[in-house]
């Protein structure tokens, strides 16, 4: 499928020497992550030494993948940088839009009809300018991305949190916001800070129920949901070695509910084996000519103390089989306490649905395991008490399954085999409910568990596990059973008894497939037309922001005076709002529509200046828009926390909002912010923030001294003609003065490409 060999022999060759670099300028032997990052760099060859936890540092990552939600604006955006190609090799993959309700055909052909604008669309962009297009049917963008595209020692971002998925193939793989994603598309570096290590040693051998999905539940027991933030977790040790490749992506997928920033194995033999077994022998011969560079220095190994910032440690010979839950992922329950944990909390025993599969859980291996249960459950009389399941997580490996009679097995016991798409996993289901106000159990093999995640309702109990444990529970339905020590009841009333389930890493035939479902772009694209109707209200194509005017800025209306907490989520609210994320005009109607105004603790209602009466904040904002009057946001501390969601600073662009001005920022939508042109400001003074009124007109100045560590000026005119004047800083350094400037950072991109 169009994996690129050349480049990937590219990253190798430049690889030896960047390392010994680093290893010079460092002064000591490196990690894994390290190896890869420092081989990374924008600048080339690794000139100094970037401090964990505290420097920002740009990378050339050697792919992208988007899933289809946060495409839509990713392109969208990357369509205005004006380049005839993406600049590094990436793709597009179909999943999330996909409602799981009666199976896969009928799903996905709803799906189909019910999407047509929005896969036009991304197919059409993707022919265009040279992206991958995997139609919807062809998986689940992680899945695929394994089976594809991820290598040892590459770097991947993903517009999808899972996308450290591709870590159980030796990638640093990064899940990141659309914007990102667009930079590096359109020829930009990519900012990260430099993460810090946890180094997770794994000694001993998995055994009976345990799967290597209980390693990362027990690892989310002990780091819990915010344990692994600004981190890389490393796995190493002969227990790692002893874990199949895709096991090893189960682990780092779910690492993104530890927050960290990604997971990674190092290239080994298992690794190999799966490389050949998806026809990929060259990358694995590649890769292991240059093993060396694919792990940690030998000296890591040794004495890991020395090398991470926290070192964890398992035995996988005495790891039991995890259920985590319900509502969060970090509640992690070994099998023999969690019986007991279901009647002390009064969590609904009786099970109503188990569900396997997703992106986290649909390997070849993961599909013989659950199978291997199911079959015993047909052989001994028993039909699944509870619905049952089963989302594959690509075409390849549901074609593979559907050949070797797995998924006959799973259809057996009662199995519903869904589309290989996220389905239930995002809230794409349309589940059978008498009353779903009800309290209800389900487990899933999947990876989020928090309330409403799986099928909108907060009453529903949601636990995760490995699949052959919620087959086993799907089977008993009930919640309390211990596949290790408990009997069922079969069909003719006798007690019997599940056996450990039995798993095949790799399929003995290989893997098979009749359609992919990969579409590759046109060789020339430049022909080729990007489809969206101009009616639509899911697409919008964007129009360059304006350029800076060379002036200060006068005459601004105070929009809102944000209080207290203002996320993305108060910006640029998600819900139903979603659905318009290909639409900017349309999305914007939620522009701050959850911050609370100073002036009078309400959300979205706001004074319009013009004739003094209150409105929603959007309406009054297109108001101001209407009449080419400019605005300003006034927030509180940590403005932007929560999402990488570039809406929240497209929205105020584009409504005509011309500065942001806070106590401080949240990194990442400070530097959004300054990558669409915006000003993102702090006060010099904090408490100037209690001079602002809700009248005040505002002038910006000292804009055309605009320079990095050179303040500028606010000047506040209040209605009783009084005036107060402060300073405020900004963090732009001389390339971002040139993107607010130019109106956004990818208009310098294109009058490059122009001139
Ligand atoms: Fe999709 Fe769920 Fe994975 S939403 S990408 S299957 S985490």
């Amino acid at each position: 499928m169009a994996f690129d060999l050349d480049m990937i022999k590219g990253v190798y060759a430049r690889m030896g020497e960047r390392i010994d670099a680093a290893r010079q300028v460092v002064g000591r032997p490196l990690t894994l992550t390290e190896k890869i990052l420092y081989a990374h760099l924008w600048e080339g060859t690794p000139s100094q030494v970037y401090e964990r936890g505290k420097s920002y540092v740009d990378f050339a990552p050697d792919r992208v993948a988007m899933q289809d939600a946060t495409a839509q604006m990713a392109l969208l955006q990357f369509m205005q940088a004006g380049r005839p190609q993406v600049a590094v090799p990436s793709t597009v993959h179909c999943d999330h839009l996909i409602q799981a309700e009666v199976g896969a055909v009928q799903d996905l052909q709803t799906a189909k009809d019910r999407n047509r604008e929005v896969y036009d669309f991304l197919a059409s962009v993707s022919n265009k300018y040279g992206i991958g297009f995997w139609k919807p049917g062809a998986g689940i963008i992680h899945q695929v991305v394994l089976e594809n595209y991820a290598f040892p020692g590459g770097l991947m971002i993903g517009t999808d949190s899972h996308t450290p998925n591709a870590g159980g193939l030796g990638m640093i793989a990064i899940g990141v916001g659309g914007a990102d994603a667009s930079d590096v598309m359109s020829g930009l570096a990519w900012e990260l800070k430099m993460p810090k290590l946890i180094g997770v040693k794994l000694t001993g051998k998995l055994s009976g129920w345990a799967a290597a999905k209980d390693v990362i539940l027990w690892v989310a027991g002990q780091l819990t949901v915010k344990g692994g933030t600004g981190c890389i977790v490393e796995y190493f040790g002969e227990g790692a070695e002893s874990l199949s490749c895709t096991g090893k992506g189960t682990i780092c997928n779910m690492g993104a509910e530890i927050g960290a920033t990604t997971s990674i194995f190092a290239y080994d033999e298992r690794m190999a084996d799966y490389l050949r077994s998806t026809e990929r022998a060259d990358v694995a011969e590649a890769a292991s000519a240059v093993w060396a560079n694919l792990r940690s220095d030998e000296e890591v190994y040794a004495d890991p103390a020395g090398y991470y910032d926290q070192l964890i440690e398992l035995d996988l010979s005495t790891l039991e089989p995890h259920i985590n839950g319900p509502f969060t992922p970090d509640l992690a329950w070994p099998l023999s306490k969690f019986a007991q944990a279901v009647r002390e909390n009064n969590w609904p025993a009786r099970l109503e649905v188990g569900l396997i599969g997703s992106c986290t859980n649909s390997s070849y291996e993961d599909m013989t395991r659950a199978a291997s249960v199911a079959a015993q459950a047909a052989k001994k009389n028993i039909k699944a008490k509870a619905e049952y399941t089963i989302t594959p997580g690509s075409e390849l490996v549901r074609y593979t399954a559907e050949r070797d009679g797995i998924l006959a097995t799973f259809e057996e016991i009662g199995g519903v085999v869904l589309a290989n798409a996220c389905g239930p996993c995002i809230g794409q289901w349309a589940r059978h409910m008498d009353d779903p106000s009800r309290a209800n159990s389900i487990i899933t093999s999947f990876n989020r568990n928090f309330a409403k995640r799986n099928d909108g309702n907060s009453s529903t109990h949601a636990f995760v596990a490995s699949p052959e444990i919620v087959t086993a529970f799907a089977i008993a339905g009930d919640l309390t059973f211990n596949p290790v020590t408990d009997t069922i009841t079969n069909e003719v009333g006798m007690e019997v008894m599940l056996d450990e389930p039995q798993g095949i890493e790799l399929p003995p035939q290989g893997f098979d497939v009749e359609d992919a479902g990969y579409q590759a772009p046109a060789e020339d694209g430049s022909l080729v037309e990007v489809l969206v109707d101009p009616n639509s209200d899911r697409l919008q194509l964007l129009e360059p922001f304006k350029a800076w005017e060379g002036t200060d800025i006068t005459g601004l209306k105070l929009l809102i005076k944000a209080k207290g907490k203002c996320t993305t989520d108060h910006i640029s609210m998600a819900g139903p709002w979603l659905k318009y994320r290909g639409h900017l005009d349309n999305i914007s109607n939620n522009l701050l529509i959850g911050a609370i105004n100073y002036f009078n603790d309400k959300s979205n209602t706001v004074k319009n200046q013009l004739i003094g009466e209150y409105g929603e904040v959007p309406a009054t904002q297109r108001v101001y828009k209407a009449q080419g009057i400019g605005s300003i946001v006034v927030g509180d501390e940590n403005y932007g926390e929560g999402s990488s969601r570039e809406h929240a600073a497209m929205e105020p662009r584009f409504l005509g909002v011309r500065a942001i001005l806070v106590k401080s920022f949240a990194r990442i939508h400070e530097t959004n912010l300054k990558k669409q042109g915006m000003l993102a400001l702090t006060f010099m003074n904090p408490s100037d923030y209690d001079l602002i009124h809700e009248d005040d007109t505002i002038d910006i100045t000292g804009l055309q001294q605009f320079a990095p560590g050179e303040p500028l000026t606010i000047v506040l005119h209040h209605a009783d003609g009084t005036t107060d004047s402060f300073q405020v800083n900004h963090t732009y350094n001389e390339q971002q003065i040139e993107w607010f400037k130019a109106g956004s950072a990818l208009n310098i991109i294109r009058r490059s490409i122009e001139t």
